[in-house]
């Protein structure tokens, strides 16, 4: 199985931050935004990682990470996207590095407290399909967000103005190589990008889409200038650092 970061896009919602560098490696407490999920991936057994990115400034990924030595990781490979086509959009160009593999994706912006060992283990078992990662959440409308019925998720809609239910489908994707020939077959949405919703809706209309909830703090750290604020604090907190309250 080998994991995947997703880390491309242009940061237009934190300008001026983003106008000289690329949103993931603006700092999170005392580190890169990307080395969380490289860590997160790393802690649940991925040894081999593709870092999608984008803009002006990705030959500062390669300064930055390297070879992922740094990580324990045995390879690492970097591939670039052009504009800002969507999250679905950016997961395609790993097809070739991933041999038909099953991946582990993570959105570079990211965050999240606990492991996601045991649902990679699940995921390893599931003969195919995809797996996603769900956190209650107080601001639904903000993100992918589950439709259940009878304990299944039926729909998941795109940041929809009246939410069916308090969760996200956080940034944490599990997907068989299916997903690829899935990708193909996308039409832009309303905001010309390719959705990862979509993709997730693709996988329901099949049956074969499980999920998870998430143990732990997560956190979409380049959502606006505040959820970049608020990461900072509850990084710097969960490592026992006196901030001050906000
Ligand atoms: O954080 C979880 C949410 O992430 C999910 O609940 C949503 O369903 C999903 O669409 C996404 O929503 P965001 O509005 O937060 O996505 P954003 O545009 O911020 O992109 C998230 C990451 O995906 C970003 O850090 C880099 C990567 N990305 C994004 C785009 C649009 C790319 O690599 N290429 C892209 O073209």
């Amino acid at each position: 199985m080998k994991g995947v970061i997703l880390a491309g896009g242009l940061g237009t919602r934190l300008r001026p931050l983003t106008k000289i560098t690329n949103k993931h490696l603006l700092p999170v407490y005392d580190r890169p935004m990307i080395f969380y999920p490289i860590q997160t991936l790393v802690d649940a057994g991925m040894r081999e990682i593709v870092i999608v990115t984008g803009g002006n400034n990705a030959g500062d990924f390669l300064r930055l990470i390297g070879n992922g030595s740094d990580f324990g990781l045995k390879h690492i490979h970097y591939t670039y996207q052009e504009g800002e086509g969507g999250i679905a959009a950016a997961l395609s160009l790993v097809e070739p590095y991933v041999h038909g593999e099953k991946i582990v994706v993570m959105l570079g912006d990211n965050i999240i407290e606990g492991s996601i060992r045991k649902g990679v283990a699940a995921f390893r078992k599931q003969r195919r399909g995809a797996m996603v990662y769900l956190a209650e959440v107080d601001n639904p409308s903000c993100y992918g967000v589950p439709v259940f019925r009878n304990g299944r998720i039926v729909k998941v809609e795109e940041k929809p103005r009246r939410p069916k239910s308090n969760y996200a489908v956080i940034g944490v994707y599990l997907y068989d190589s299916s997903v690829f020939d899935i990708i193909r077959k996308l039409k832009p949405s309303k905001r010309g990008e390719l959705e990862i919703s979509d993709v997730n809706n693709a996988y329901i209309r099949r049956r074969r889409l499980t999920y998870r909830l998430l143990d732990g703090m997560w956190l979409d750290a380049g959502e606006s200038h505040d959820a970049l604020l608020r990461a900072n604090c509850r990084v710097a907190k969960h490592r026992k650092i006196q901030v001050p309250d906000l």
